[in-house]
């Protein structure tokens, strides 16, 4: 279980979250909602001890174990994947060789042939570069390369982020196979349908501060907030 707790982090001398409070446990979904510039991105780099933005105060623990001072290659030993917003690759590299660059022997860590059997698509496309592959395909790679090192929790930026709808689909349902399998997920989300499609729990970040948290059948009943911080009628 990951337990984020009254975290501050600033870019400079501006605050960008304000005691930010989150849980994530294990074969769970929660989503991370909020406008444009609210903080979501902010929050996952705070998480991942990524030095920028600088988390000032609070805590990060992940079952039991401390990772607030930790830098983020220790933070991703410790169970933590993550998949950064924008999908980035390796232009020159192929498919192959960015899972291979991953593999390791560690207890829990995925081989590059489990990652083909969860992505048959990617093993199709194995010779293929960074630059030669579709936006759904470097997004499956992306999740495959966050789940080499064996996370107990899955940090995802927007991964539908630019997917068409079938595409979108395919997320949707690698995210329930991995949370089948145990894994804690929170996923950043703009595409509300999406998210509410997946999510067991939701909260909203509004300027660095979260304003809602609940189940998603309470969120898509609530007119008022699906209006004030997320801007739907
Ligand atoms: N490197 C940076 N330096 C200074 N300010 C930044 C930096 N990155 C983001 N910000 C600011 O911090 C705030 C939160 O940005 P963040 O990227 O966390 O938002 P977000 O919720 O992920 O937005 P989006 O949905 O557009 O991805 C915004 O006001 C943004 O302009
Ligand atoms: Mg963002």
């Amino acid at each position: 279980m990951l337990e984020v707790t009254d975290i501050c982090s600033s870019y400079g001398e501006a605050k960008v979250l304000d005691r930010v409070s989150i849980r994530v446990g294990q074969g769970e979904i929660v989503a991370l909602l909020g406008r444009n510039g609210m903080g979501k991105t902010s929050l996952v780099r705070s998480i991942m001890s990524l030095g920028s933005p600088s988390v000032t105060s609070g805590s990060v623990i992940l079952d039991g174990v401390n990772l607030s001072a930790m830098r983020s290659h220790q933070v991703a030993n410790q169970g933590i994947g993550y998949v950064p917003q924008g999908r980035r690759l390796f232009q020159s590299l192929t498919v192959l060789e960015h899972l291979q660059m991953l593999e390791r022997k560690t207890p829990g860590a995925w081989s590059v042939r489990r990652v083909f059997d969860a992505f048959p698509r990617l093993e199709e496309r194995k010779h293929h570069r960074g630059n030669q592959l579709s936006g759904g395909e470097r997004q499956m790679l992306a999740i495959g390369r966050s789940l080499m090192t064996g996370p107990k929790i899955i940090l995802m930026d927007e991964p539908t982020e630019g997917l068409a709808p079938v595409a979108v689909e395919n997320v949707e349902s690698i995210l329930g196979t991995l949370r089948g399998e145990g894994l804690g997920i929170l996923l950043v989300e703009q595409n509300l349908y999406s998210a509410m499609a997946v999510a067991d729990r939701v909260y909203i970040l509004e300027t660095g501060r979260v304003v809602w948290e609940g189940l998603p059948e309470a969120l898509m009943a609530d007119q008022n907030t699906l209006h004030r911080y997320l801007g739907i009628h």
